[in-house]
C-alpha cells in the first residue's frame, strides 16, 4: 500500500510544492475528495463536474479534460496498489507572484493524490458521534460561496477547533441569519415525527454528493423528505440527526451540545439510509 501523487501527469511518491504557488499562499485552489471501491472511483463524474464548477466559480481554468483526469487517475490508482484509496484532486492557481493578484499565475497545478484509506471506525456508525452547534457562521454566498469546493476552509477548520472545545466530534454550523447549514466537511440531515429534513441548497451549504443520493433514495423509499430553512434551536427537538459526505456516508449523531438525540444512539431511519446508501454504492460502482 501507498501514496503517489500524480503532479501534472507525473507520478511521485513524494512532492514538493513551490511555497509561491497561490494555492498555499492564499488557498486559492479548488478540490474534490472522492472514495473508491474496489480501488475504483465512486460518482467520479458527479466529482469531476462539481470540480469543474468549482473552478469556474473562480474564473481557474483547468488546463486539462475530465478525460485527461480520468485518465490519469487511473493510472495512479493501479501504481498505488491500494486495496482502497483516499483520492483527492487539487487544481490550484499556480505559481505567481507574492500579491493577492492571481494574474501572475500563468500555469495551474493539477495534484491527484491516492493515499490508503483510514475509514471512520465501526463503533461510529454503531454508536453514533457528538456533535455540536458551534458560533462560528458559515460563509454566506457572497463572501465565499460555500457551493463552491476551494481549498480555503479556514472557516470550517474554525467551526471544527470550536466543536473539539467543547467536546465533540464535529460542529454544526448556521448561517449568519441563523438557519442551520451544515457540519464542517458533511452536510446535515435531522429526523422530526417521522420527516426527513434538510437545509436547502439556499441556506448556504455544498451541495453534497452523498446529500444528493440520499435525498434521491429517501424519496424512492416512501420517506417524506422535506429540504427548507430552519432555525438552529430546530436541531434540539429532532428524534434523529445524520450527517452525510464521501467519507462519513451516513453517520448517526447520538448527543448534541452533550445531550442525547432521540434514545442517545443510531435511529431507525438513519440506519436504514445507512444501508440504502451502502447498497447503493455497491450497485453503483
Ligand atoms: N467534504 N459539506 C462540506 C463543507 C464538505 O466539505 C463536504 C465534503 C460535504 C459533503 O459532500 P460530498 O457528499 O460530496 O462528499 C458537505 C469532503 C469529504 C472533504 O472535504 O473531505
Amino acid at each position: 500500500m501507498a501514496t503517489k501523487i500524480n503532479f501534472n501527469g507525473e507520478i511521485h511518491d513524494h512532492l514538493n510544492i513551490s511555497v509561491l504557488d497561490h494555492g498555499f499562499l492564499f488557498g486559492d485552489s479548488v478540490y474534490e475528495v472522492v472514495s473508491t471501491l474496489n480501488n475504483q472511483p465512486c460518482f467520479l463524474d458527479k466529482h469531476l463536474t462539481r470540480l469543474y464548477a468549482s473552478a469556474q466559480a473562480i474564473s481557474l481554468k483547468i488546463p486539462h479534460d475530465k478525460e485527461w483526469l480520468r485518465e490519469h487517475l487511473e493510472n495512479t490508482l493501479v501504481a498505488s496498489g491500494n486495496d482502497e484509496s483516499y483520492i483527492r484532486i487539487i487544481v490550484t492557481r499556480g505559481v505567481g507572484e507574492i500579491t493577492i493578484d492571481p494574474s501572475s499565475c500563468e500555469h495551474p497545478n493539477i495534484i491527484l493524490m491516492v493515499m490508503d484509506v483510514t475509514e471512520y471506525p465501526k463503533s461510529f456508525y454503531e454508536k453514533g458521534i457528538r456533535v455540536a452547534l458551534v458560533s462560528i457562521k458559515r460563509n454566506p454566498h457572497n463572501a465565499l460561496n460555500p457551493n463552491v469546493k476551494t481549498g480555503n476552509y479556514l472557516n470550517n477548520v474554525l467551526a471544527k477547533m470550536e466543536a473539539d472545545r467543547l467536546g465533540a466530534q464535529d460542529a454544526i454550523m448556521v448561517n449568519p441569519w441563523g438557519y442551520l447549514t451544515e457540519g464542517t466537511t458533511s452536510n446535515l440531515f435531522f429526523v422530526c415525527e417521522g420527516h426527513i429534513l434538510t437545509p436547502s441548497l439556499d441556506c448556504g451549504i455544498l451541495s453534497g454528493i452523498t446529500r444528493e443520493m440520499v435525498i434521491q433514495l429517501a424519496k424512492e423509499n416512501g420517506f417524506h423528505m422535506e429540504e427548507g430553512k430552519w432555525p438552529g434551536e430546530e436541531l434540539y427537538k429532532a428524534d434523529e440527526i445524520f450527517l452525510t459526505g464521501t467519507l462519513k456516508r451516513v453517520m448517526p449523531v447520538s448527543h448534541l451540545d452533550g445531550r442525547p438525540v432521540g434514545l442517545g444512539k443510531p435511529g431507525p431511519i438513519t440506519l436504514k439510509l445507512l444501508r440504502l446508501y451502502d447498497g447503493l454504492l455497491t450497485k453503483k460502482v
